[in-house]
């Protein structure tokens, strides 16, 4: 029998709690209704093959998983990230120009943001992007503290919808630079991306500027392994998304019958996340019931990898040039600054 859902997704803490540090502006909560959770997992998994759109893994505990994933020593996306910000952050200060509103997508734990910061000329505020609420609030808290003069106003939003941030929450500003790193556009498909990047144009004006960081094509077996950690901790990342389905649909998906896989598509080169059904089972769902066949596939994920030409072709599409790309020098990863074509 399914649980019956709370009225109310649970809110913990609220925008009414005053801030405790002057420069931790309150959050603002664009956040999706949990209702969108329940339309889009019913109409996911209603699809052949099945899917659930990626944005759901960040909840608090998903969120936190995240980062443990970061620092595993198979994924080499968020090291190498890291790696080329810290060798490059003053010329890509000196890219997103003095005194400028930093708006980061997905911005997590906001880690490589504070090498960027570090660099910046006389930051108008920083705007921290998330989906997972308490999570993106402690982080905010703990960069405002860290960088006592920056204004910091945090957003719970599906950025993947358009948003608007109210222009009187917001210090005035020279440019809006989006920064967008963690190559979390991989996660989109071609049509998704240029629509988001289109967005992104549109919010940055003529004068901003794009600083998104973008993993590229290499070696299949590098790429496996990033998705298929030793420890297992991106099972436990992938298989929490069913764990957050229960708890917030009252469905009663039992995670010991699924199954993690990765595996690389080199033709359309992208690496494709899936929970794979270990045996015919059937899951229900605020009365809706789902047939699994064993080894039917979920797919939870896509992360795409992309060649300098291809990115540049997708930026192009949605109204953006690449003006300056930074690498590691075994081309693993690339942080890029866009602007307006
Ligand atoms: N943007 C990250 C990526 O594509 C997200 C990610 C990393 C991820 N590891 C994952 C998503 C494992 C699902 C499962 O690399």
């Amino acid at each position: 029998m399914p649980r019956p859902r709370p009225a109310h997704a649970p809110v913990t803490a609220t925008s009414s709690v005053p801030a405790l540090v002057a420069n931790a502006l309150p959050l603002l909560d664009l956040a999706p209704a949990a209702d969108d959770l329940r339309r889009d997992v019913l109409d996911g998994l209603a699809r052949r093959p099945r899917s659930v759109p990626c944005k759901y893994f960040y909840d608090d505990h998903g969120s936190r998983l995240f980062d443990q994933i970061c620092d595993l020593p198979e994924y080499y996306p968020t090291r190498t990230e890291l790696a080329i910000s810290r060798q490059y952050a003053a010329e890509m200060a000196t890219a997103c120009g003095p005194h400028t509103l930093l708006v980061e997508l997905g911005s997590g734990s906001s880690t490589k943001t504070r090498v960027l910061l570090d660099h910046l000329r006389d930051p108008a505020a920083y705007v921290p992007v998330d989906i997972a609420r308490d999570f993106l609030r402690s982080a905010a808290d703990e960069l405002a503290r860290a960088y006592p003069r920056l204004p910091v106003l945090p957003v719970c939003a599906d950025f993947t919808r358009p948003f608007t941030v109210p222009a009187d929450r917001l210090p005035a500003a020279r440019r809006t630079v989006v920064y967008f790193p963690g190559s979390t556009i991989g996660n989109f498909t071609a049509p998704e991306a240029t629509e988001l990047l289109r967005n992104i144009a549109a919010l940055i004006g003529d004068g901003g500027g794009l600083l998104i960081g973008v993993d590229l094509r290499k070696d299949q077996d590098i790429i496996e392994r990033a998705y298929n950690d030793a420890r297992g901790v991106t099972a436990a990342f992938n298989l929490n998304l069913l764990t957050r389905i229960n708890r917030e649909l009252g469905a009663d998906f039992r995670g010991e019958h699924f199954r993690h896989r990765a595996v690389y598509d080199a033709g359309a080169g992208r690496i494709e996340m899936q929970l794979l059904s270990t045996r015919p089972q059937t899951v229900q769902i605020d009365g809706h019931s789902f047939d699994f066949a064993a080894d039917e596939v979920l797919r939870t994920e896509y992360s795409h990898k992309y060649s300098l030409e291809q990115f540049a072709g997708l930026a192009a599409a949605a109204g953006l040039g690449v003006r300056q790309v930074w690498s590691d020098r075994d081309r693993l990863f690339s942080v890029q600054y866009l602007s307006r074509a």
